[in-house]
């Protein structure tokens, strides 16, 4: 039988050519989310299952369809399928809940979904997330969709549509549930097999079932803002006041109801119609009951996690700059054993000085050292033969401006003061400031350096 050792569907490989991608959105995320007072939270890629069950819900699609469960020694243990669930646990567990308050952390991790995999909808895919836990306050949902806001336009994307809902609390839960089941009864028999148990246990969910008979369905049913208790509506309408104070434009979708139990109050998606169906590129919201739930204190809490993928196919779509990917700043190809030994002691001393610096190590000849360093696109090269060697100078050579500049390769070039010599040139020679003289010798920057 033969082997499958490619890769999964719905996982992605990233690859070095476009890692520059991801740190771009990964730099500009933390740097926000750390003016907001936002401290990075790192967590297990698997919790115990139980969590999942207690708090994105049993109900969910998440939990009944889409999780990857492992029984390891009499235990079941799930791969993360968001990172809301372990990030509290984590909180619990280590007592951050007991410091000052609010506490507020942001993660970046992979989690993992069994869904139908399509554009921006993978089975492994990577989310940016945050949570407040401590504020009641509408001015903290302002403030998390602030900063998701801010993270989205520091990333330069256009066109991208805040939605806001309230989904209340148990108390207006109540009424509205009653209202769903009258209204679903009557479709009961069309509705999917998983729906038809969710009517009688949660059925705000069918609400988002994928299935396009339910969808279709529920498209009548009755809005949760018209059930919203005294409590609840006031806090909608100061989030509302406090968006609009901050310039955050933002529509009102009674319809989004989001895919994980937790939620009360405020739920928000970010979303783009640019990539297609999968064009929520974040969504979050506030969780009042989940950390009672998993067993800590009443604390009210709230977050988002937006979708590394769906940004990125987002950015290109829309030919957004990317941070540069880190190239190689000097390439020095040799002619002989001699010339290899130098090239080997100065790449370790420019590279001490933060250069990437590269030489040859498979045995090319001169040409096709430099075929390869163009390939690299080195900004600089230096050729070093037996001439250079007994000559003690160099031609230091700018790839993109053909520009060749005559360097002393220094007496001792095992001296860590070379390498500041020759870092030295580089950096003048970005500058285009006094690049050094053809008789100018290493011993006299040495010494100056
Ligand atoms: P979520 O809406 O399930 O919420 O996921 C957040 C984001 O992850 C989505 O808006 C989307 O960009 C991305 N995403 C979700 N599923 C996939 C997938 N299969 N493939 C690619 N991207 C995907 C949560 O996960 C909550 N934990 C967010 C949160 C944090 N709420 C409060 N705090």
């Amino acid at each position: 039988m033969a082997i499958n050792i490619k890769r999964p569907n719905g996982t992605e490989d990233i690859l070095p050519k476009n890692i520059h991608k991801w740190y771009t959105v990964e730099k500009v995320a933390k740097e926000t989310a750390e003016c907001f007072g936002f401290k990075e939270i790192r967590i297990p890629t698997f919790e115990n299952t139980d969590l999942f069950l207690r708090s994105v819900g049993e109900t969910t699609d998440v939990v009944q369809k889409e999780m990857y469960t492992v029984m390891a020694k009499e235990t079941k243990f799930t791969l993360r399928p968001e990172g809301t669930a372990g990030t509290i646990r984590a909180m619990l567990q280590n007592g951050l809940l007991n410091e000052a308050m609010p506490q507020k952390v942001f993660y970046l991790l992979s989690c993992f979904r069994h869904e139908r995999p399509q554009a921006g909808r993978l089975r492994e895919f990577h989310q940016f997330g945050l949570e407040m836990a401590g504020s009641a306050s509408p001015c903290a949902d302002a403030e998390v969709i602030s900063l998701a806001k801010r993270i989205l336009d520091k990333l330069g994307l256009k066109n991208i549509e805040l939605y806001i809902n309230s989904i209340g609390c148990p108390v207006c839960r109540e009424k509205y549930h009653k209202a769903l089941r009258a209204y679903f009864e009557n479709r009961r028999d069309e509705l999917c097999e998983t729906c038809q148990s969710r009517l009688v246990k949660n059925p705000m969910r069918i609400l988002d079932c994928k299935s396009p008979i339910c969808s279709e369905i529920a498209k009548d049913a009755p809005l949760i803002l018209d059930y919203l208790c005294d409590e609840c509506s006031e806090h909608f309408e100061k989030l509302k006041t406090y968006l609009t104070n901050l310039g955050i434009e933002y529509k009102v979708n009674p319809k989004i109801v989001r895919g994980l139990d937790y939620y009360t109050k405020t739920v928000f998606e970010f979303v783009t119609t640019e990539i297609g169906a999968q064009g929520t590129v974040c969504g979050g919201g506030r969780y009042d009951g989940l950390i009672e739930q998993l067993g800590g204190q009443h604390t009210p809490a709230l977050g988002f996690a937006m979708g590394i993928e769906r940004l990125l196919i987002t950015m290109e779509k829309q030919g957004l700059d990317f941070l540069d990917s880190k190239s190689c700043d000097i390439y020095i190809a040799t002619m002989g054993d001699a010339a290899l030994e130098k090239a080997m002691v100065m790449a370790r001393n420019l590279r001490e000085c933060g250069y990437c610096a590269e030489y040859d190590l498979v045995g090319r000849g001169l040409k096709a050292q430099m075929k390869y360093a163009n390939k690299i696109e080195s900004l600089y090269t230096i050729v070093i033969g037996d001439n250079e060697l007994a000559e003690n100078k160099a031609k230091l050579k700018n790839m993109e401006t053909g520009e060749e500049t005559v360097i002393s390769l220094g007496d001792k070039f095992t001296d860590d003061v070379d390498s500041v010599y020759i870092s030295k040139i580089i950096d003048s020679l970005e500058d285009e400031i006094n690049p050094l003289a053809e008789n100018n010798n290493g011993k006299e920057n040495k010494e100056n350096g």
